[in-house]
């Protein structure tokens, strides 16, 4: 252990992120249970931001076939806590493919070049073929698919265990016909397919076809989303108190004002840490189960609350990010405020910060 970890041991941190091991595994089990589909939890974006080795460790609970990442940095996270499956659903470099540990690996692939290059490795190596049906975005195009499955068949190596394909959430049925059409494709030229996947999140309960059995599971899992239970919660400490006057500035700017004699409070999360610099003069915070305002202009390690009449102790704790959907400063309402999507708000929330499971 280098002087770095032993220091993390020691040092208490002023912010914490709690994972909510119960919240995940219910909203696991949630999607588990509406179909037949194996669900494969997506740990991209660290995990959408919770942590990815958090989750991960917390999911070696459930059984299914893989771990869906974007790129080979997160597969290593994942290998220093387990051995299990990985699919990379990004893109890599050929120049890197040498340099990869392949076992209890699959690869994404949509284009021959790569194919070649990953054939000639001539390495036992499991692929998952992206199609194109309708985002324009990833995937081979439905007239090249049966060139490239001729391709693959000239590495003998090479396993096509799977052929997938994305919704984008506009015109799905047609997505979900043109990728049947794909199906038929693959199986008139005579190789059996392990997985059939196209379902996201929003996707699932849309498809009826038996063949498709997997759904990469993102934004669900983390609780994101009706009747689920958000999975992350931020504790932070007040840093600093101080009575202002009627008429003084906060923050950068001035943007706030105060209108009377007011008690404000420091807390050491800013847009670095993963507070949205939208939520300036508009996010809340949770204190003593009361929510107060975000004052004046979100900064890049510390934001400014304004607690009116209450005055905090100094070390007194907050909650940033609360894990009630309800709560005017849960994910979802913070993105509201932001006038994005969670998913932005969540991949925001800084690696650094310390993560416990609770
Ligand atoms: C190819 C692919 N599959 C699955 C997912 C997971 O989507 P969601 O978080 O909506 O479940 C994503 C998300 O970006 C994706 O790009």
């Amino acid at each position: 252990m280098n002087i770095f970890d032993r220091w993390k041991k020691v040092y208490e941190s002023l912010n914490l992120i709690e994972i909510n091991e119960r919240n995940l595994l219910n909203n696991y089990d949630f999607f588990d249970n509406l179909g037949k589909e194996q669900i494969w939890p997506v740990l991209k974006s660290n995990a959408y931001g919770h942590g990815i080795r958090q989750i991960a460790e917390i999911l070696l609970k459930r059984d299914f076939e893989y771990f869906v990442v974007d790129g080979y940095q997160e597969v290593l996270e994942i290998r220093k806590i387990t051995k299990r499956p990985v699919l990379m659903i990004g893109t890599i470099l050929p120049s890197n493919f040498s340099k990869i540990k392949w076992k209890n690996l699959a690869i994404m692939i949509q284009d021959k070049r790569t194919l070649i290059a990953l054939g000639k490795l001539n390495k036992h190596i499991k692929v998952h073929l992206k199609v194109n049906t309708g985002m324009n975005r990833q995937g081979i195009e439905i007239v090249d698919l049966r060139s490239l499955i001729g391709e693959i068949k000239k590495y003998p190596k090479l396993e096509l265990e799977g052929v997938f394909s994305h919704l984008a959430g506009v015109n799905d049925s047609e997505q979900i016909k043109r990728f049947e059409e794909v199906i038929k494709i693959v199986e008139n030229n005579g190789i059996e397919i392990k997985f059939f996947h196209l379902a996201a999140t929003s996707g699932v309960g849309k498809i009826k076809n038996k063949k498709i059995n997997a759904v990469r599971l993102g934004i669900g899992l983390y609780g994101i989303g009706k009747g689920l239970k958000p999975v992350l919660k931020l504790k932070s400490k007040i840093t600093k108190v101080r009575e202002i006057e009627k008429g003084k500035k906060v923050s950068y700017g001035g943007t706030f004002v105060a209108t009377k004699k007011t008690v404000v409070g420091v807390i050491p999360v800013g847009y670095f840490e993963g507070l949205d610099r939208r939520l300036s003069n508009k996010g809340f915070v949770k204190y003593k189960n009361k929510f107060y305002p975000i004052v004046g202009r979100v900064c890049m390690n510390m934001a400014i609350v304004n607690f009116g009449k209450v005055r905090p102790k100094l070390y007194d704790e907050v909650e940033v990010i609360s894990n009630n959907s309800k709560d005017k400063n849960s994910i979802e309402k913070m993105a509201e405020i932001c006038e994005t999507i969670p998913y932005d708000l969540l991949v925001e929330i800084n690696s650094s910060i310390r993560r416990t499971i609770v």
